[in-house]
């Protein structure tokens, strides 16, 4: 892992030394690149911007691909919501491109993106540790006591969610939301340090998903869902095995 570690942070490293001076850029890097404290006017250290990158790079990706790899299980596994999202994205989007018009008219492929979030939540489980002695509930923790938040559990939670093991896209209609715990729900978690790259997660991963299903239908070869298996994020124990048609 530390290995691992190293080599990501000097390819990230090269890249940022690629970007000075007139080629900084305006993405993301040239973004930290170029941004300064608004308190002391400094710039971004080097070693905190690769710090950004690499946390970005981890937080971004694999928890994005993740949700597709469970959307496209889930959608393999019922085959007739697989058929309904494909006609609304060929009736929204016909033979043209998937921008961010046509993904905010999508209804029923924002439904079940995020049933298969709530199933499968690509971050299964939070974790905090308590800097100050602290009262949860009436149970009292010490100071340096880790608190582990089981997204996974909560999301299929029969407190709340009715027929939790169900998949069923309508959960996540506008009305069936209205009113629901804001921490029944929460791939991306909740409070100061909420996902910052949710909004842009949503806008990728529902387009990945309507390109995927607007040019082949998808199967599960042994008709059954992968094994989760949580380790950072929650994947399939043996990868992804659908057949596009
Ligand atoms: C479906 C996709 C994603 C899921 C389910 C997800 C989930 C999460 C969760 C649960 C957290 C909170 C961690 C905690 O409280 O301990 C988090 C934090 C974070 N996510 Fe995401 N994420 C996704 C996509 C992304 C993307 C696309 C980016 C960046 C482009 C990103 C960047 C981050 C960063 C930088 C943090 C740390 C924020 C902070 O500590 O202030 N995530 N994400």
């Amino acid at each position: 892992m530390a290995r691992a570690g190293k080599t990501l942070r000097s390819v990230a490293q090269k890249v940022l030394a690629a970007r000075s001076g007139a080629n900084e850029g305006d993405d993301l890097l040239g973004r930290l690149v170029t941004a300064h404290d608004p308190t002391t006017g400094n710039a971004m250290p080097a070693g905190l911007i690769v710090d950004n990158v690499v946390t970005f790079l981890m937080a971004g990706h694999e928890t994005t691909s993740q949700a597709l790899t469970w959307s496209l299980c889930l959608l393999a596994l019922f085959p007739e919501w697989q058929e309904r999202v494909r006609q609304e994205v060929l009736g929204v989007a016909g033979d043209g491109g998937i921008g961010r018009d046509e993904i905010a008219k999508l209804t029923l492929l924002d439904a079940v993106f995020q049933e298969a979030m709530r199933l499968y939540s690509p971050a299964p489980v939070l974790m905090r540790r308590t800097i100050v002695p602290v009262a949860l509930d009436g149970i009292e923790l010490d100071k340096g006591a880790t608190i582990i938040i089981p997204i996974y559990v909560v999301h299929r939670h029969k407190l709340l969610w009715q027929d939790p093991l169900k998949f069923d896209p309508p959960r996540f209609a506008p009305e069936a939301k209205a009113g629901r715990h804001r921490c029944a729900y929460m791939p991306f978690g909740a409070g100061p340090r909420t996902c910052i790259g949710a909004t842009f997660a949503m806008l990728e991963g529902k387009t990945i998903l309507a390109t995927l299903l607007s040019h082949a239908r998808f199967e599960l070869p042994d008709g059954e869902l992968p094994v989760p298996l949580a380790r950072i994020t929650l994947c399939p124990k043996n990868g992804l095995k659908v057949t596009p048609l």
